[in-house]
């Protein structure tokens, strides 16, 4: 495309502050920018405005709490059939990890990615990267396998990620069995639909993000590697949950026992205005509502005994078929959307710093990725075994309360050590 036809566009899709700021540089300048402008889905920023102006309307009418399996409740026989299941399916090399490593870790305030972060766990300290890795070779060590280990990176991260690994030699997990893929990114755009140049005259753009790890995958071919491999099933978890068990041969047994394409492992909310993702039916389907966003009369539904009907909660533990993973490549997720600060270019070349809100960014969310199936798996997981997140920087969900629930964990759990 010429750069006549690039403003000819930018007008069709109403951008006229980038094409005053175009008018207005220097050659070089608007070379680059307008390279970048090429590189821009323009169709899909108009999906974009019109996600500005949507609200999220959630009738809870409509909505029914799930079911899920308690391995609390399930006999001995049931538990064993289940752990067979998905032993066989690692045993047989047909399961792999991702991490999903490319989020900005805003709230913890930590200057680099959240996975080379450092905890002071027992008995001596371990990046985040590093007790991801140990979880996944003693799940190696147990079943005789090496699980291929794929880490999402994002556009800003993935130079940091990749040689942060490098120089920690994996952590000793065999480095021919870790790969790397970046996510994707979309533009920032300001409350009237414009996109944003920033202080070095480019676009601003953000990481798409956790949701975009299916298309991610597709596009950086990671999907045709692992069917080369023989992969069916794919545990796709976050950096930044200490007590993330990738191999859950329970998780996987339910899901083929149950004939389902996804599982999740959830957990039981403490109290019903406990800030978590529920868990809930919707036409049927599963369907996650974010906390911000759960209409009142869910918080305090409860069933005859008393006990919360919304209580199962997203810890984004899921695990999904290949096939699944396909699928949802092809559609389209829902956006989500944050109205932030950012600082902007005005049409006369000068930067902006707003003192409100003023633009928006956008992330696609793994689980919306639930309504495109009929049916999916959950176990009731337990927060001391399965989720210890590190969100903030103090107070819930940080360092602090991660490392107490994993040093208790592991001192429940010592003899499981390698
Ligand atoms: P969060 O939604 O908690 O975001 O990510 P975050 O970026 O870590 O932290 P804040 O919100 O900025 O404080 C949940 C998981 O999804 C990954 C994160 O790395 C984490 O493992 N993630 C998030 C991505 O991989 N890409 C994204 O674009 C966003």
């Amino acid at each position: 495309m010429e750069e006549n036809e690039v403003i000819e566009e930018l007008r069709k899709y109403n951008q006229p502050r980038l094409i005053d700021i175009l008018n207005k540089v220097d050659n070089e300048k608007r070379k680059e920018l307008v390279n970048e402008v090429k590189e821009i889905n323009l169709k899909e920023l108009e999906r974009l405005y019109e996600n500005i102006k949507e609200t999220a309307d959630v009738d809870v009418g409509e909505l029914k709490p799930v079911k899920s399996v308690n391995p609390d409740k399930l006999s001995k026989e049931e538990y064993d059939e289940y752990e067979n299941l998905g032993a066989d399916v690692i045993k047989n090399n047909k399961f792999a990890v991702v991490i999903m490593a490319g989020g900005e870790g805003t709230r913890l305030g930590f200057n680099g990615p959240k996975g080379t972060f450092k905890v002071n766990v027992e008995p001596e300290p371990k990046y985040l990267f590093e007790i991801m890795a140990d979880s996944i070779a003693r799940a190696n060590k147990k079943y005789g396998v090496t699980i291929p280990w794929y880490i999402m990176t994002s556009n800003k991260n993935n130079e940091q990620i990749v040689n942060f690994m490098e120089e920690h030699n994996y952590f000793g997990y065999p480095k021919e069995y870790v790969g790397f893929f970046k996510q994707g990114e979309l533009p920032l755009i300001t409350e009237d639909g414009q996109l944003i140049v920033d202080e070095n005259y480019n676009i601003r753009k953000a990481a798409d993000g956790n949701g975009s790890v299916f298309k991610s995958m597709h596009e950086r071919g990671v999907l045709d590697e692992m069917k080369e491999k023989g992969i069916e099933w794919v545990y796709i978890g976050q950096i930044d949950n200490i007590l993330l068990k990738m191999v859950d041969t329970l998780l996987l047994g339910v899901a083929i026992k149950e004939g389902s394409e996804i599982a999740t492992r959830s957990v039981f909310k403490d109290f019903p205005r406990e800030r978590m993702g529920t868990l809930c039916l919707k036409n049927g389907k599963v369907k996650v509502i974010e906390y911000s966003e759960i209409p009142e009369d869910m918080i305090e539904a409860k069933n005859e005994n008393g006990e919360m009907l919304f209580g199962e909660s997203n810890i984004t533990c899921n695990l999904f078929s290949l096939k699944a993973i396909d699928k949802i490549s092809q559609e389209n997720l829902p956006y989500h959307k944050a109205h932030k600060k950012y600082s902007y270019m005005d049409e006369n070349c000068k930067i902006v710093e707003p003192e409100e809100p003023n633009a928006y960014k956008f992330e696609y969310f793994i689980f919306d990725s639930f309504e495109f199936f009929n049916q999916i798996s959950i176990v009731r997981g337990k927060r001391e075994e399965d989720f210890a997140p590190i969100k903030n920087k103090e107070g819930v969900q940080s360092p602090e309360t991660a490392i107490k629930l994993y040093n208790d964990y592991w001192r429940r759990h010592a003899d499981e050590r390698m």
